[in-house]
């Protein structure tokens, strides 16, 4: 096992790289060895900012390069697919940025990139990584809650669309779901014990647009914004159905009437539940009595710099086959089967059975 640190590139050098190569920048077992964007002059100030030792002109040139171990893929989502695919097949490990892709077919693929070259990849489900999430999975495997069989999880932005790639449905594969929706259908699908799921109905909704109009409050912004774009979705809402019984119940929105923004994840068992966000809390029974518990942690709501912290530390680890792997490829095709079965629901109109 190697002592030396891990070598690594990052392509695309938008809002995420920042986040991924604030937390490469920051652990001593890692090397930033180069940045490739399309944006080249991004790539250029991105490396500079970072003390990335140089800047790929071209994806060959970073494929080719036998320094680099390991890739983040930070990319728009119509890239991740392919990208994943050669950089895997070019012998280096991937980190690649949730969604894995667009459609099943191109997270297929990636899969079979993995199994044949023998490499890691991560799919960048960060919220796994909260020390949150983390400390209840810790609780869940413990069997404090028992066996759980419902999960709720809601992502509500009243106005979220980041315009740019992400509102076009061509780069970005669709809206809210596939953006923030992902998220939590991917931390309470992990909580639930990865069950397999069977039926999915849907329904998403395109009433307000993006709300360019609305100026008086800040939204997370692509690196390339254009007002005028949007052909996603504004809202989505969901029921998945287990194998095992279980379900999951979910709504997300980047354009909604709703008082606030809204995130909020629970899980239900048959010994205990647990809110996850806004804030670690979970509940019991003992002595015909009802408990409340509140772990005494430092981050009880997920905090960005410290979930890509811990994520990217665990991708490095795992590089050195410290570590065992966690979100696989698998995973993310299993989480892509669940969020384009309900865009299709929702655009049949009925339920799509995934057995
Ligand atoms: N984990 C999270 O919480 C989280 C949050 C935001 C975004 N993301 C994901 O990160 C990815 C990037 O999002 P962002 O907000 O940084 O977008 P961004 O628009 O800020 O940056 C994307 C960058 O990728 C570059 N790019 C696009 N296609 C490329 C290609 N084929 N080769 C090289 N460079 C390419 C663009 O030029 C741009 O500089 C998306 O997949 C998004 O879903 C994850």
């Amino acid at each position: 096992m190697s002592a030396e640190p891990v070598r690594v590139a990052v392509i695309g050098a938008g809002t995420i790289a920042g986040l991924h190569l604030t937390a490469y920048a920051a652990n001593p077992g890692v090397h930033i060895v180069g940045i490739h964007d399309i944006n080249v002059a991004r790539a250029r100030a991105v490396a500079q900012e970072y003390g990335a030792d140089r800047v790929y002109e071209s994806l060959d040139d970073l494929l080719t390069d036998t320094t680099v171990e390991a890739v983040s893929i930070c990319t728009w989502n119509d890239s991740h697919s392919k990208l994943a695919v050669a950089v895997l097949d070019a012998g280096k490990h991937v980190l690649v940025e949730k969604p894995l892709s667009r459609t099943v077919a191109e997270a297929e693929d990636v899969q079979r990139a993995v199994e044949r070259s023998g490499k890691h990849l991560q799919v960048g489900f960060v919220r796994r990584f909260g020390q949150n999430a983390l400390t209840l999975k810790r609780f869940v495997d413990g069997g404090t809650l028992g066996d759980v069989y419902f999960a709720k999880a809601t992502n509500i932005r009243r106005i979220g669309n980041p315009g740019g790639w992400f509102a076009d449905s061509a780069r970005s594969g669709g809206g809210p779901l596939v953006d923030i929706g992902v998220h939590v259908v991917d931390l309470c699908w992990y909580m639930m014990g990865t069950p397999r799921p069977v039926t999915v109905s849907a329904n998403s909704y395109t009433r307000l647009g993006n709300r360019a109009n609305v100026t008086n409050l800040k939204r997370y912004r692509a690196a390339d914004d254009d007002p005028d774009v949007n052909t996603v979705e504004d809202m989505v809402n969901a029921l998945v159905r287990f194998e095992d019984g279980s379900s999951l119940l979910l709504d997300t929105s980047y354009s909604l009437h709703a008082v606030d923004d809204d995130l909020h994840i629970s899980v239900f068992g048959e010994r205990g539940g647990a809110e996850l966000e806004p804030s670690l809390r979970l509940v019991t029974e003992e002595n015909d009595t009802i408990l409340r518990i509140e772990p005494q942690i430092d981050h009880p709501t997920f905090g960005m710099t410290e979930g890509f912290t811990n994520e990217l530390a665990h991708f490095v680890e795992l590089c050195r086959d410290r570590v065992p792997d966690v979100a696989t490829a698998a995973q993310g095709v299993e989480v892509m089967r669940m969020i384009t079965a309900m865009y299709e629901s929702a655009r049949l109109g009925r339920e799509i059975d995934l057995r």
